[in-house]
């Protein structure tokens, strides 16, 4: 695993979003997996900012997102569909047809989630994929848990995972308690992986993932294993690791 510290937010946004160009710019036509949630979105505006000064093309560039919550319509506003235009997709010449994402208004979880497998296979896979840290060691919304759901599933949200997404929604009762996510086998497939993290609040999970046993009980621990695997953090991120 290769880790560059960062100095801040700003910084390590700046650097993943090296990262993510270096590989727009090398296969122009790659598969990029993508995530949400707050950690991403300086990344994000920085892509947007090259790609106005001309640095970037998105046209033939093919997106899949991590996960989606279940029973929530495109249209709302919480929707990662909603998130990943509002973010990336309103601001760059990427196709539509090119954007893909679980379908959260599928009730039929064996289906939908079939179809997204199957569906990032025939892309050829996913040459890059960026994450997110939750608290609790989750990527996409793959929870701790007593074995590592290997494909897309249906997931129930942890206690924590919602406590922690109800600053997006009016009121806690409105924050979905169930999503669609990408398993750890369909996110280990992928051929390169960018996992970013901010903040000292996630001091103790970078430490646990990353340097400690790997896992179910902490989701990320399994990208010990990915060979590889980039982590960019700023300083406060890593204030626990070891020396
Ligand atoms: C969310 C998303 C994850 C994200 C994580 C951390 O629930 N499903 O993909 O990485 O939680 O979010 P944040 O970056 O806001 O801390």
């Amino acid at each position: 695993m290769i880790i560059y510290k960062a100095e801040d937010y700003k910084d390590m946004s700046r650097k993943a979003a090296n990262i993510l160009s270096a590989q727009v710019i090398m296969k122009p036509d790659c598969v990029l997996g993508l995530a949400t949630g707050s950690t991403p979105i300086g990344t994000y505006e920085q892509l947007v900012e090259w790609y106005k000064k001309g640095d970037l093309d998105f046209a033939k560039v093919k997106t899949v997102n991590l996960d989606e919550y279940k029973g929530l319509e495109r249209t709302n506003e919480q929707s990662y569909y909603h998130f990943m235009h509002q973010h990336l997709f309103h601001h760059v010449n990427i196709e539509e047809d090119n954007i893909h994402l679980p379908n959260g208004m599928e009730p039929d979880a064996k289906k939908e989630c079939a179809r997204y497998e199957q569906l990032i296979q025939s892309l050829g896979g996913v040459d890059l994929q960026l994450l997110g840290l939750g608290h609790n060691g989750h990527i996409g919304f793959n929870e701790p848990c007593e074995v590592f759901e290997k494909d897309t599933h249906c997931v129930d949200l942890a206690e924590r995972t919602i406590e922690a997404n109800k600053r997006f929604f009016d009121s806690i009762e409105e924050v979905p308690r169930q999503a669609y996510t990408m398993g750890i086998r369909t996110i280990m497939q992928a051929k390169k992986i960018l996992i970013i993290v901010s903040g000292e609040d996630k001091a103790d999970i970078v430490r646990d993932a990353f340097f400690g046993p790997v896992t179910p009980m902490v989701p990320a621990s399994i990208l010990q294993m990915h060979n590889d695997v980039t982590l960019i953090a700023d300083k406060a991120a890593l204030s626990k690791i070891p020396e």
